[in-house]
């Protein structure tokens, strides 16, 4: 997978150099490169935003470095991802379309956001989205980049050594993962459940089961209506 990301703060995306990010680039398996949207500027200042039509406070991203920066990075298979806090939720199931996308580019954000003129002009020629993380606000997007890319990343054949992991963890089958334990049996006075240390696979997976469900009912219930179980109170055509 190739990936791009445009930002006026490349040291921000500074921890993709490590861990299995790190690796999954020193693989081959991720080609990712960072550019300065000041590059696409051209005055001495290298200016990339101004002042709002229509008034209000902070500033905007102007239109002109960020179609120069689109119309030299993107090619016939690119997805644009635009970090915002008014983007849809970016979810599992968002990551896992995203890792079928050979080419992802990503534009961040600063300030009030950039001009939406990118945005529309842009969807007349590639794929567009417009992703949030959560309902707050964030300074920008480079923070919402790393997440998304490590969500992203950990989905590409190869990167992660045990591909099982990837079947059994929280939001996999749209539920939370039971809680996990290892060594020592005892820690604290605290015990790791018996039936962990049963040796009969049928009852740890039910135990599991069972425990992914009570903590989704717990903490979770949108989800647990998300993946078909009946629960009061919440609204599933929602
Ligand atoms: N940029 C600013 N806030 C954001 C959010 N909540 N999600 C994604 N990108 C953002």
């Amino acid at each position: 997978m190739r990936v791009d990301v445009v930002t006026i703060f490349p040291d921000y995306l500074a921890p993709l150099d490590l861990s299995l990010i790190g690796k999954a680039r020193g693989a081959g398996i991720l080609q990712l490169a960072v550019h300065d949207l000041r590059r696409w500027t051209h005055d001495v200042h290298r200016t990339v935003d101004d002042t709002p039509y229509g008034g209000g406070p902070g500033m905007v991203m102007r239109p002109e470095p960020w179609g120069q920066a689109l119309d030299e990075l993107a090619g016939p298979d690119t997805h644009l991802v635009v970090p915002s806090p008014a983007g849809a939720p970016f979810t599992q199931a968002a990551a896992r379309s995203l890792a079928d996308d050979p080419h992802l580019l990503f534009a961040c954000g600063r300030y009030e956001g950039i001009d939406q003129r990118v945005i529309e002009h842009a969807a007349t020629r590639m794929r567009v989205s417009e992703v949030s993380l959560g309902d707050y606000v964030l300074f920008g997007g480079e923070v919402a980049v790393l997440v998304v890319l490590e969500a992203v990343t950990r989905l590409l054949p190869g990167v992660l050594g045990n591909a099982d992991s990837l079947v059994e963890e929280s939001h996999a089958a749209g539920l939370l993962e039971a809680p996990m334990y290892t060594k020592p049996p005892t820690w604290r006075g605290l015990d790791v459940p018996d039936v962990l240390r049963s040796g009969d696979h049928g009852k740890i997976a039910r135990w599991r089961r069972e425990e992914g469900l009570r903590r989704t009912a717990e903490r979770r219930p949108d989800l647990l209506a998300g993946a078909g179980f009946q629960v009061p109170g919440v609204d599933v055509a929602k």
